[in-house]
């Protein structure tokens, strides 16, 4: 299983998202390849905000290795499962997609935690220390069902 977590900059949530996830897949033994990327262009190369980096570190997980790259059309082939913060998010995957299949893939990482709800993870950038800690909060109950569902697959 290919897994790849998408929000606008690859900076704040899209990394906390990886960074979550891939403690968890190490901590279960699973066989999930995992990455993150951004839609927009803006910090290609750069590593997570720092504001992400410490909300993570204080919550236990070390993300101050992730580089940012951009999401392109060839990670439909790369990946089974997309995975996107928020509606901003989806549109701009799913304007890449050449095929059903391509489109199949993205969801909304919430609808994990609360099917059929379409909520999303806020934008913390513009915001302060607070709502890293909410974006925390969410991504990590939608990790919770993610991590259920591939340890249900793996059985
Ligand atoms: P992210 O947050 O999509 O969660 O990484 C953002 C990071 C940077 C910008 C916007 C959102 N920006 O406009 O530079």
């Amino acid at each position: 299983m290919k897994i790849l977590m998408v929000c606008l900059g690859n900076i704040c949530r899209s990394p906390m998202a990886e960074g979550i996830v891939r403690d968890r897949i190490e901590e279960l033994g699973l066989d999930v390849e995992l990455d993150s990327a951004g839609t927009g262009d803006y910090h290609i190369g750069e590593g997570p905000d720092k504001r992400a980096q410490a909300n993570m570190r204080q919550n236990g997980h070390d993300i101050s290795d992730l580089k940012a790259r951009q999401f392109k059309a060839k990670d439909f082939d790369a990946f089974d499962r997309i995975f996107v913060m928020d509606q901003s998010n989806y549109q701009n995957v799913l304007s890449l997609a050449r095929t059903d299949e391509d489109r199949e893939k993205v969801e909304l990482f919430l609808n994990l935690a609360s099917p059929g709800s379409d909520a999303e993870v806020p934008d913390p950038y513009f915001g302060g220390e607070s709502g890293f800690q909410h974006v925390y909060e969410l991504l990590n109950e939608s990790a919770d069902k993610l991590m259920e569902e591939l340890s249900n697959e793996k059985s």
